[in-house]
């Protein structure tokens, strides 16, 4: 029987987990542990770092994983390259399941940098009110950019306030429909959106919103990540471990 490690942390590997669970496959999830109140899932829940790659690897043997499953968000690019590289340790098979980047659609208004480091200096010049749609990780390095006055939007209710002089926050853990993010710049007299090019339907809303508004988006590119079997189906997860499990059983493992 396969014995799975979901590295999750995204909407994605939640679902991944329900389908896993659903199919009587032995699953542990793994979360960061960023989010304070992470929604009930259907599989053991292990939480916190590995310690690195070869923490990692440590952690697959001990628990005799059969398989790596990597469903973390496409900018959490130190746990991927490190699953990558623990995979490699261990000799444990390892899938991505990724969402496809959003692409411009006409009426998009879109200028692209490469990391957040770009978005601050990007930002360079008068006054605006801008979205930043990042989460909070991000957030303190937008203080190089004081003058403008930030809406920001957490999971959760932060435990200290945000270091940005000016600046409104909503607490909402989503869906989020077009109509409430368009109504929701309206009321801001939002001018930029500042987001990640994150992927997917949850956080799409904004991107429609912006292009109702003609408001300009100022998207932050995915980083990169090192060569891996990289699927957008979770169907495809599925027949992944059906075909791995199949060899592993065939070499005696
Ligand atoms: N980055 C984003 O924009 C974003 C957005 C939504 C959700 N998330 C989710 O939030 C989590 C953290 O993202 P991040 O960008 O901080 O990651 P990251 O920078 O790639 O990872 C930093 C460290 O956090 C630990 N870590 C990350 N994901 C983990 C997981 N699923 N299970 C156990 N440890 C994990 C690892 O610590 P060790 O080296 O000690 O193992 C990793 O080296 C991920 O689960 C990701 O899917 C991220």
């Amino acid at each position: 029987m396969p014995k799975v490690l979901l590295l999750g942390g995204t909407t994605e590997a939640s679902a991944l987990a329900g389908l896993l669970a659903g199919s009587g496959v032995d699953t542990t999830l793994s979360y960061a542990g960023r989010t304070a109140s992470p929604r009930a899932q259907p599989v053991p829940v292990r939480v916190g770092g590995f310690g690195g790659a070869d923490g990692l690897a440590d952690w697959l043997r001990e628990n005799r994983v059969t398989h790596l499953i990597d469903a973390t968000h496409p900018f959490a690019a130190t746990m991927s390259a490190n699953a990558v590289a623990a995979a490699r340790l261990a000799g444990t098979p390892l899938i991505a399941l990724t969402r496809p980047a959003w692409a411009p659609q006409q009426g998009d208004r879109w200028s692209h940098v490469a990391d957040v480091g770009a978005a601050v200096s990007g930002l360079a010049g008068p006054a605006r009110r801008i979205m930043l749609a990042l989460g909070r990780m991000h957030v303190a390095e937008f203080v190089a950019q004081p003058q403008h006055h930030y809406l920001l939007r957490f999971v959760d209710a932060p435990e200290a306030a945000p270091p940005l002089p000016h600046h409104s926050l909503v607490v909402d853990r989503g869906p989020f429909t077009v109509e409430g993010d368009i109504r929701l710049m309206r009321e801001h007299a939002i001018e930029v959106v500042v987001c990640k090019n994150a992927g997917g339907t949850g956080a799409q809303a904004k991107l429609a919103a912006a292009r109702e508004l003609g408001l300009p988006v100022m998207m932050i590119d995915r980083p990169a990540i090192p060569e891996r079997h990289e699927v957008h189906d979770p169907a495809d997860v599925l027949q992944w471990l059906d075909h791995a499990a199949a060899s592993i059983a065939e070499r005696g493992v």
